[in-house]
């Protein structure tokens, strides 16, 4: 690495423009902190004609790669552009050539991790990626630096701001589903296109680099089971409330006995569990750890600024380790681990469903369950509405019982005449597999 550190920016968006700004401003503080001076070479861009305002006057901006990524005196590659190509092959390309690399690209890391972390390691060259997850909470570099003497048997977390601002909003404050998600794009918390945060896939490819890191083994984006938030309504937050309970979006995984059931979906939390209370954008991860017990990490989980923070520290940590980046090596992760299949999960599930409001309809629904072991721990039925003959509201919690049992039992409930259409099933998590609150 030259006397100085040569920075290369791979997007200049919100995160990029965050991170320019914060290395023109704070150039003194920043070069204390590193021990030598950060120079910027330049910026990579689609639209290299679009006015930057955002950006530091002066910044070279260019709309192509080869420009920053074959510079001399380039030691440090910093990639925020997002999407999975052609990210991933200016990473590779920095790295083949001895560049160190930051990067806060989720999707990439989570797919191509463990051959990425491999070919940093040929190539002895940094990859720092620690505003992947979590934005400006420091968990990678715990995970891979601080915590390394533990054996991680499990990581639950809340890990997605926009899925839990929109069930911040919709349980203390009653807001529909579509209006809180609305209000979440305004807020520019969530994408004109909020698919990949609904349907929890941004939860999986932070689970997975996370599950990787903690287990030490390849677990991958497709390992996680996922479902999302859309199919919650407000009579939801309504019964998880009068039953003691919060509805989060969680990311949960765990090592047993050499495998790992890695899954991301709504669950009920108790309400005095930690990551119940976590609310709005913010984000959490609590670890199991052999040695330290259960350690939690907190804070916002998104932002430009937050996650310039996470990309800066990374930066810096290259720049003080000298001179190759080496001291910053992250543990290559090791072979692919067995993928436990959802199917054997054991909870406890809440059930909602509509059926009949007439004699012999609540034995029907119990024997289907019954039929299927599993057992159940309390019943509420709602009387139908004053017009007599509508259907009544059945909300059941069962006792731990098997995800497969479980899923059976309602699909022969729907079949049954006396039941309207299928029944709602939220996983409740209140004994083992999350942390003691
Ligand atoms: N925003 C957050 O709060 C946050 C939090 C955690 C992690 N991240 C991660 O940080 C990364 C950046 O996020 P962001 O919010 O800053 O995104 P953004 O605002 O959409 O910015 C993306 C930048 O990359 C450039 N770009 C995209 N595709 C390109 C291509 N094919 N060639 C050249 N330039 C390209 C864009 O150029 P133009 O300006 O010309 O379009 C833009 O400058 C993503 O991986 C994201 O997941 C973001």
């Amino acid at each position: 690495m030259s006397a100085g550190v040569g920075v290369a920016l791979l997007g200049a968006g919100a995160v990029g423009a965050q991170v320019a700004r914060t290395l023109a401003d704070d150039a003194d503080a920043l070069e204390r902190a590193a021990g030598r001076p950060i120079r910027l070479a330049g910026a990579l861009v689609r639209d290299s004609a679009k006015p930057r305002p955002g950006l530091p006057a002066g910044l070279p901006v260019t709309d192509d790669p080869s420009v920053l990524l074959e510079a001399e005196g380039v030691d440090v590659v910093i990639e925020v552009m997002g999407g999975e190509q052609p990210a991933l092959a200016y990473i590779e390309a920095a790295l083949r050539s001895g560049r160190h690399v930051v990067t806060a690209n989720k999707k990439v890391m989570a797919r191509r991790g463990p051959e990425l972390l491999a070919l940093a390691a040929a190539n002895n060259a940094a990859l720092a990626f620690e505003a992947s997850v979590g934005g400006g909470i420091p968990i990678i570099g715990p995970l891979v630096r601080d915590l390394a003497a533990n054996r991680i048997a499990a990581v639950n977390a809340v890990i997605n701001g926009t899925t839990n601002y929109v069930l911040t909003r919709i349980a203390r404050d009653g807001a529909s589903y579509e209006e809180a998600l609305a209000e979440a794009q305004r807020n520019g918390y969530a994408e004109s296109d909020p698919s990949e945060d609904v349907d929890g896939e941004d939860a999986a490819y932070k689970l997975a680099i996370l599950s990787a890191l903690a287990f030490r083994g390849a677990v991958r984006e497709p390992d996680v089971f996922r479902e999302g938030i859309r199919n919650l309504d407000a009579a939801d937050f309504r019964y998880a409330r009068e039953l003691g309970y919060a509805i989060k979006l969680l990311a949960a995984s765990r090592l047993e006995n050499g495998a790992v059931r890695a899954r991301v979906h709504p669950a009920f939390l108790p309400e005095r569990h930690p990551l119940a209370k976590v609310d709005g954008v913010y984000n959490a991860v609590e670890l199991e750890g052999g040695l330290v017990g259960w350690a939690m990490f907190q804070g916002p989980g998104a932002g430009p600024g937050a996650t310039a923070s996470a990309v800066i520290g990374d930066l810096l940590a290259i720049a003080r380790a000298a001179p190759s980046g080496g001291a910053l090596a992250y543990p290559e992760v090791g072979a692919r681990v067995p993928i436990l299949p959802m199917a054997d999960l054991e909870t406890k599930y809440y059930l909602r469903l509509r059926a009949a409001d007439r004699p012999g309809v609540m034995a029907q629904i119990t024997g289907a369950l019954g039929a299927m072991g599993v057992s159940l721990a309390s019943v509420i039925q709602k009387e139908a509405p004053e017009d007599a003959g509508g259907p009544a509201e059945v909300v059941i919690v069962t006792h731990r019982a098997r995800e497969r049992d479980v899923q059976e039992a309602a699909r022969q409930l729907e079949a049954l005449s006396v039941v309207c259409g299928p029944p709602k099933l939220i996983r409740i998590e209140d004994g083992s597999g999350v942390s003691p609150a």
